[in-house]
């Protein structure tokens, strides 16, 4: 809802408010972001921190919008030309004082979530140059301390959630990957440092952008806290001709009064409700630990058998199954079937998965090329290349110039040539390799011509639904995740590993995204041992898939993996429309009404490790019946001193359904 008073708006959520004030100079400031409040309070709030942040005047903090005009004169001096409402979008619009720049600050309120972003537009003849030009800058109260939360990573370690005090200082987190990185994630929380999963307020944030990003984080002299957030990292400048604009991406803020926990519930609800639609996640097979780049029709046909026997909905060939592609050496940019491995084309496979009651899908990398490759021999002018600089192969790879229509333009037609002449309903779309050798101009329109080719494919295909990939979770972004249905989480799907990585993924994002396969044991990666039914459990509190090599699984996993798999789809709706609660690092658990799952895990032998697992926002006067053994429990005692015995004493993992009678 969107209330307006004298050079005032205020957004509310159902549980929060969100204050904009024009200062004296028209500068437009955040005056609250936090509990809900009514317009009449709202009038007594000052004027707080710029709600764009510009270089001039005597302000010296973090500029999110840095300009140079012709004349070499820089900031911005602000003037408010009016304002308009359209249901739960509010748009500022402002403009220079003297220069012709228009700049529009966008608001929109998503059930608990704030959307914003600003359109900057050049109305003059004269072109101009931005240094920065970020979405927005979100504003905390003041309190007595802060903390901030936010992941880091790898390949195979994505994720990883950093909880630390707050430097005195500016703190940088960043991708100048051209994709949001492994490293890092374009989301953070601050919270006053007593904030725990269930109490205390968060502050958090989140950017829509799967390129390159930067989010600054400010605590200032007076120990005032900042975020200004948007694409580009440092050192990349625009240039806006005369009459052109540009949209930044969606910033997101949420304000949790229920700490970490409840800020979680909320970006999972904004996701669900907003960027997602409710289609079940089918159960994957996905081929790739099991065959990396050894592929023939006949294993990939007697792999879907054994697929399909566990209750797999959905088979997904993954890398090499085109053009000369045997190794990461060649073939990228040929997309047409290895005519060696599949002469009669895709059509037979494709047919006999679909026989067998699934659903088929293809793993591609648009984007990648490898030099040794048809499209390259043709087509050396489309890679991302510099004058006078050498080009840099990652995985052997070079990347594709998408910010150029026709190479966007190639991109889609072979897709979307693909989609329709195969019944082909799930894409597994990777990028192996970050940026390197692009220039300035390159960075933003190749994001937004990867997402308007994935939004035009999805518009001409609806029953296409994607995978967002980039050697696991380096593009695992709210920007990628508007637009596709899953994300494959990482590399590594070594059960153990995977919990923290998980941990970190469900601070944002939901679970019905958290693409999760069952491996084989030993992992492939850590050479880890673990039973089959820890991996499941790990895997089942996702997007469940299967990634093993099931031609060399006995006849005994074969079974046990089939009833895992048949469990899974019973709890499936309450994973993944239900509330996710993380139960420490060890347990998860989803409520969806009545009903509940939960997940325990005890990756490492301790002695003891059956310490209790409490439960979260039963109703404390109701029992719940354990759907498996039929014990009753008392939502109170479940909550004050958790389930009796979590785990069967040589158990690594257990998985409880309970129900409220
Ligand atoms: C990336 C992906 C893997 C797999 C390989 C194929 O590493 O993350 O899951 O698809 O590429 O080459």
């Amino acid at each position: 809802m969107i209330a307006v008073g004298d050079g005032l708006w205020l957004l509310s959520t159902p549980t929060s408010g969100y204050a904009v004030r024009l200062a004296g100079d028209a500068t437009p400031t955040c005056a609250h972001w936090g509990p809900a409040l009514t317009l009449d309070q709202a009038r007594d709030l000052p004027a707080g921190r710029p709600e764009l942040p510009v270089e001039g005047g005597a302000w010296f903090g973090v500029a999110g919008l840095q300009i140079r005009y012709g004349d070499a004169v820089r900031g911005v001096e602000w003037r408010h030309l009016d304002h308009a409402v359209e249901g739960d979008h509010l748009v500022l619009r402002m403009a220079d004082r003297h220069y012709p720049l228009e700049i529009s600050l966008h608001y929109r309120v998503r059930g608990e979530a704030i959307e914003r972003w600003t359109t900057v537009t050049n109305s003059g003849a004269e072109p101009v140059t931005l240094l920065r030009c970020d979405s927005a800058a979100w504003s905390l109260p003041h309190r007595d301390g802060y903390r901030l939360s936010h992941v880091s990573g790898d390949w195979g370690r994505e994720f990883q959630l950093r909880r630390t005090g707050l430097a005195a200082a500016e703190t940088v987190l960043t991708s100048r990957r051209g994709h949001s990185g492994h490293h890092a994630n374009p989301w953070l929380m601050v919270d006053d440092g007593d904030a725990t999963e269930e109490h205390g307020e968060v502050w958090s944030v989140a950017l829509a952008w799967s390129g390159s990003w930067r989010i600054t984080v400010e605590r200032d002299q007076h120990d005032r806290v900042g975020v200004s957030g948007g694409f580009g990292h440092e050192g990349l400048t625009w240039r806006l001709g005369a009459g052109e604009s540009v949209d930044t991406p969606v910033f997101a803020g949420v304000y949790s009064p229920a700490g970490f926990g409840g800020a979680s519930h909320r970006w999972h609800d904004y996701a669900r409700t907003f960027l997602l639609d409710d289609r079940i996640r089918p159960v994957v097979f996905n081929s790739w630990e099991a065959t990396e780049f050894d592929i023939s029709q006949e294993q990939q046909l007697a792999l879907a058998e054994r697929a399909a026997a566990l209750g797999v909905e959905l088979f997904v060939m993954d890398d090499a199954w085109f053009g000369g592609r045997t190794s990461d050496r060649a073939g990228l940019g040929d997309w047409w079937p290895n005519p060696d491995r599949f002469p009669g084309g895709l059509a037979p496979l494709i047919e006999h998965v679909r026989e067998l009651g699934m659903a088929f899908g293809l793993w591609v990398e648009p984007e990648s090329v490898n030099p040794d490759s048809e499209l390259y021999r043709a087509h050396p002018e489309w890679v991302l290349r510099q004058p006078n600089r050498r080009s840099t192969e990652v995985r052997n790879q070079l990347l594709l110039d998408f910010s150029r229509d026709e190479v966007a333009a190639w991109a889609h037609g072979w897709l979307d040539d693909l989609v329709r002449r195969h019944d082909i309903s799930f894409l597994k779309w990777d990028m192996n390799r970050p940026f390197t050798e692009a220039g300035d101009e390159v960075w933003v329109p190749f994001v937004r011509n990867v997402y308007a080719i994935i939004d035009r494919l999805r518009a001409e295909h609806p029953q296409l639904a994607i995978e967002g990939c980039a050697s696991g979770g380096g593009r695992a972004d709210l920007g990628m995740l508007a637009r596709t249905d899953q994300t494959w989480t990482s590399d590594n799907t070594d059960a153990a590993q995977r919990i923290a990585i998980q941990h970190g993924y469900s601070q944002l994002y939901p679970a019905r995204t958290m693409g999760a396969w069952v491996t084989d044991s030993p992992n492939a990666i850590t050479g880890r041992l673990t039973p089959l039914r820890f991996r499941f459990h790990v895997a089942m509190s996702g997007a469940l898939g299967v990634g093993g090599d099931l031609l060399r699984w006995t006849p005994q996993e074969l079974e046990e993996a089939a009833a895992l798999v048949e469990q899974y789809k019973r709890i499936r709706p309450v994973v993944h429309g239900g509330r996710l609660d993380r139960l420490g690092l060890w347990g998860v658990q989803y409520t969806l009404g009545d009903e509940v799952v939960v997940f325990v895990w005890r990756p490492t032998t301790l002695v003891g490790g059956d310490a209790p697992v409490r439960l979260r926002g039963l109703d404390p006067d109701g029992v719940y019946r354990d759907e498996d053994t039929g014990v009753l429990h008392h939502g109170a005692l479940l909550m004050s001193h958790g389930l009796p015995r979590p785990l069967p004493f040589d158990a690594l993992s257990d998985l409880r359904r309970l129900k409220r009678c």
